[in-house]
C-alpha cells in the first residue's frame, strides 16, 4: 500500500455568537496575536502534516494575510465556509480532493482550540495511524453528570464510560467525505463515523485543549498559552 499522508483542515467559518464580540472570536486578539494564529501555527508546525487547510465563511472580511507569511508554505486558505460546522468541513474536504488520496488522514481541528500542541497532535498520529477507523482527542468526564427534566434532576448519568469530544478529529479523507454527506447535522465528525456503523478510538488529551467559546474562555487560553513550558 502506498504510504498515507496527512494533512489539517480548519473549519473557522463561524461567528462566534456565545462570544458575542464585534468580530467573529477566531479574530479575537490571543496572546499577541488573533486567536485563531495560534492552532494553525502549531498544526504547520506538526512535521507529518503536509498542509493545513482552514476553511473561511465566503464573505469573510477580516482573515489577517499578514500574521501569515511564515506559515505560507503549508497554510492554503479555502473560502468555502457553510451554515454549519459539518457543512464547513464537508466543503473543505471536497475542496482538497483533488490534492488529497481517499487514504489520506484528515486532521479537523477546530480554530477555536487555540491551545493545541504539537504534542497533542503527534500523540493523536500515533495513537491512530494505523486505525482501521481513525480517532479524536478527548478527556474523560471530571464532574457527576445530570439529566434534567423541567428544571430538576431526572437522572444521574454514570460517568465512568463519558468522555468529552475535542479536536483534532482523524479520519481518512474518503470515510469522512461519505460519513458528513449521510449525517450532514452532526457537531462533530467522529458521531458522523459512528453512524456509519464504525467506532472510532478515543485517545485522551487534557483539558488545556479547551475550545474557546465564552469570553472568560479567552482568559484561561491566554492563561495556558503564558504559562507552559
Ligand atoms: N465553524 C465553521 N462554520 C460554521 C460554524 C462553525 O467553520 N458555520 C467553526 C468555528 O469557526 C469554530 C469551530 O467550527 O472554529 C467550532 O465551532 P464553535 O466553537 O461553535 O464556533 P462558532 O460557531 O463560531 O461559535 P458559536 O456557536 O458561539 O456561534
Ligand atoms: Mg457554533
Amino acid at each position: 500500500m502506498a504510504s498515507t499522508s496527512y494533512f489539517a483542515l480548519v473549519p473557522a467559518a463561524g461567528g462566534g455568537a456565545r462570544m458575542g464580540a464585534e468580530c467573529p472570536k477566531q479574530y479575537l486578539p490571543l496572546a499577541g496575536r488573533p486567536l485563531i494564529r495560534h492552532a494553525l501555527a502549531t498544526l504547520c508546525a506538526v512535521a507529518l502534516v503536509e498542509r493545513v487547510y482552514v476553511v473561511l465563511a465566503p464573505d469573510d472580511t477580516f482573515w489577517p494575510e499578514a500574521e501569515f507569511t511564515d506559515l505560507a508554505a503549508k497554510l492554503r486558505v479555502l473560502r468555502c465556509g457553510g451554515a454549519t460546522r459539518a457543512e464547513s468541513v464537508a466543503n473543505g474536504l471536497r475542496a482538497m480532493a483533488g490534492i488529497v488520496a481517499a487514504d489520506d488522514w484528515v486532521l479537523v481541528h477546530d480554530a477555536a482550540r487555540a491551545c493545541l500542541t504539537v504534542d497533542h497532535v503527534e500523540t493523536l498520529i500515533r495513537t491512530v495511524g494505523n486505525d482501521a477507523v481513525g480517532g479524536i482527542l478527548a478527556v474523560p468526564v471530571a464532574d457527576t453528570v445530570k439529566r434534567e427534566a423541567y428544571g430538576r434532576i431526572a437522572a444521574t448519568v454514570p460517568r465512568d464510560s463519558l468522555w468529552q469530544a475535542q479536536t483534532p478529529q482523524m479520519f481518512r479523507h474518503r470515510m469522512l467525505a461519505t460519513a458528513l454527506a449521510a449525517a450532514p447535522s452532526v457537531t462533530d465528525e467522529a458521531s458522523a463515523v459512528e453512524a456509519l456503523g464504525l467506532k472510532p478510538k478515543l485517545v485522551a488529551a487534557d483539558t488545556t485543549n479547551l475550545k474557546v467559546t465564552y469570553p472568560f474562555d479567552l482568559h484561561l487560553a491566554e492563561w495556558i498559552l503564558a504559562n507552559r513550558k
